[in-house]
Order: C-alpha cells, then structure tokens, then sequence
C-alpha cells in the first residue's frame, strides 16, 4: 500500500496541531460530525494552548487581535451551523478555544487505519528538494 500511494517509508504516528483537537468540540457539536470523529482518532494529547483567533479565522474567516473578544464582535457573526454556535457560545460565556497537539500510532493494528505518511515528492518540496 505504501508503493501505491507513492510513500517511502511507513510512519509510527500521525499528528495534529490545531484547534479541531480542543475536546470542547465534543459537546457542542454532534456525536456523528466529522470534526468529533476525527479528533476521536487521536488518544494522546500534549500541549495545549489558548488560541482564540484560530477557529475564528478558520470558521467565520475573520481576524481579532487582543486578548479578549467583544460581545460586540460576537454578535456580528453568523450562527447557522452547530459550530458556529458552539465557537460563540464559549466565548460568550467568557471562555476560550485551545489549540492542542493530538497524535496516535498509526502501526497499532487496534485502530484499524492504514499507515499514514508524507509522500515522498511532498518531503522533497518541504526540504527544498524538488
Ligand atoms: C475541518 C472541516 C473540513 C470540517 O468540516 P465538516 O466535515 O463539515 O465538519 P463536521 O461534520 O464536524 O460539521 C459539524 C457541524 O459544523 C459545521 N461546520 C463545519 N465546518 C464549518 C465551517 N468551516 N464553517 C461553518 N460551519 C462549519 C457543519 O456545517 C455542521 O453543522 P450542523 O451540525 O449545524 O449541521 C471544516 O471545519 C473546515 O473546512 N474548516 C476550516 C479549515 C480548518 O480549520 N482546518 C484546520 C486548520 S488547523
């Protein structure tokens, strides 16, 4: 499988660094949401920082700077998806969103996914190979 997907060697874990690994995900979106069975991939959990602007940008595409984000601002955007409500309601209760690091083993036969690794022409580019 490895050949075929053009990758040259196997790796051990699969990581991710990003505010789709903060687990207050898990009650505000639903159980079946791609978001929430993604991050259930991952079983171990590292660092873990507040991150506000991180899903702002990515999920209504808008910047804040400061450290606090104002009702005003909040009441501006919109709240048609689950997501959208759950990002705003933490903040407007006067909490935050982290961006954590998950990871799992991705050789561990348990968890049923196929290895995962770079493609060997993506690490060339990303070493100024290619
Ligand atoms: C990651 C991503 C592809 C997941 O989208 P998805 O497959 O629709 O996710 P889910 O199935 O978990 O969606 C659950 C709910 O959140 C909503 N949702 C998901 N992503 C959304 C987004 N970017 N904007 C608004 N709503 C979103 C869905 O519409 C759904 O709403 P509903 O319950 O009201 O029907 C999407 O969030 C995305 O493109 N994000 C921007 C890129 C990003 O953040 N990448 C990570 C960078 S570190």
């Amino acid at each position: 499988m490895d050949r075929a997907l053009g990758l040259s060697e196997r790796a051990a874990a699969f990581c991710c660094h990003s505010w789709l690994m903060d687990p207050q995900l898990i009650d505000l979106l639903p159980a079946d949401s791609n978001i929430v069975r993604f991050q259930a991939r991952f079983d171990h959990f590292t660092d873990s920082r507040i991150d506000d602007a991180d899903p702002i940008r990515h999920v209504f595409r808008r910047a804040v700077g400061g450290a606090q984000v104002s009702s005003g601002f909040l009441d501006q955007l919109p709240q048609d998806t689950s997501l959208q409500r759950g990002i705003v309601s933490v903040l407007g209760s006067g909490r935050h969103w982290y961006v954590r690091t998950g990871w799992f083993r991705v050789s561990d036969p348990s968890t049923g996914l196929a290895p995962l690794a770079m493609p060997a022409n993506a690490r060339e580019a990303e070493n100024g190979e290619a």
